[in-house]
């Protein structure tokens, strides 16, 4: 029978097999490797005791940072970069049949709020924040290019001074600058809206302190959240970010893409204002966002 008796040099092959009867065989991968590379990053760094102490008190702290409306967990494993490597992981930037789809980003902690369905061409700016005025259109196509009408595009946005609804609901109201909206018969959408602000994350908690200690900062850059799903085609959770913008090459969560920025153009055009209902000057953005085929398991 094979003993687990502790040995230094073998520690982690032995842990690991204390797991070889794991009935579940994706489960026994999982745990094998984790133990496999946590054994491997103890040794290289060779953890003190007080060094392990002090990392389990982060983790406690992070745990009790949790509740309904903040995940401070997520929050960690989004600065550290895991949350992107898992997302791009899953959703591959090419079909199979080599057409290029819109890359998936972050979701992030501020889609707690149902985005009110809107009609298209609505403004999301309900409770009339300053900022620029901006008029967002698109589309949404398969990865062959053919439009997908009826397709559902959830919209939701920091102000210009950097916060969402749930961050001030007594000022902007729970709802503002969020929006569903449904494609037309063409796959095309369109709303008007502010240009959001780069904004810092919450760094109140273990995940800000980490931050500091590091001398790392906690901004990211100005970007609208976009969740794009259809029937027979593979949800994406993305951003568009707005070019030009603070931290675009030094996101603290590490989400942005190159293919995901866009110039928010500078328009300066009465007629074309009024066309839109915006003040001018305004500006605009298109995202055209192409959803791969559902994978049948
Ligand atoms: C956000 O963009 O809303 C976000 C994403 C990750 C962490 C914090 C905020
Ligand atoms: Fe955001």
């Amino acid at each position: 029978m094979t003993t687990l008796l502790f040995d230094e040099d073998r520690s982690a092959e032995i842990v690991a097999a204390s797991f070889a009867g794991t009935p579940d065989p994706r489960l026994r991968e999982v745990m094998t490797s984790l133990v496999t590379h946590l054994h491997a990053f103890v040794k290289d760094v060779r953890l003190t005791p007080g060094e392990w102490e002090a990392g389990i008190r982060f983790l406690t702290e992070t745990g009790q940072m949790c509740d309904e409306t903040r995940q401070e967990f997520i929050l960690l494993s989004d600065t550290l970069g895991v949350s992107m490597l898992v997302e791009s992981l899953a959703n591959s930037a090419v079909s199979t049949q080599g057409d290029r789809l819109t890359e998936a980003t972050v979701e992030g902690p501020f889609h707690v709020v149902a985005s009110p369905s809107r009609e298209l061409g609505a403004d999301l700016n309900v409770a009339g924040e300053p900022g620029e005025p901006c008029v967002v259109t698109g589309r949404v196509v398969d990865a062959s290019g053919v439009p997908v009408p009826g397709a559902k595009v959830d919209v939701w946005q920091a102000n210009a001074a950097g916060f969402y609804d749930v961050q001030q609901p007594d000022e902007m109201g729970l709802g503002d600058l969020r929006g569903l909206f449904t494609t037309d018969a063409d796959g095309s959408y369109w709303f008007r809206t502010i240009v959001p602000a780069h904004y810092p994350i919450p760094a109140d908690g273990p995940v800000g302190r980490m931050l500091r200690q590091t001398g790392r900062h906690e901004w990211r850059p100005a970007h609208i959240h976009v969740e794009v799903s259809a029937p027979g085609l593979r949800r994406v959770t993305t951003h568009v970010f707005v070019a030009g913008s603070p931290y675009l090459e030094s996101d603290t969560v590490f989400g942005v893409k190159e293919s995901l920025i866009r110039d928010f153009v500078e328009v300066d055009d009465e007629a074309e204002a009024a066309a839109y209902g915006v003040a001018n000057p305004f500006r605009t953005v298109e995202f055209v966002v192409a959803l791969d085929a559902e994978t049948t398991p």
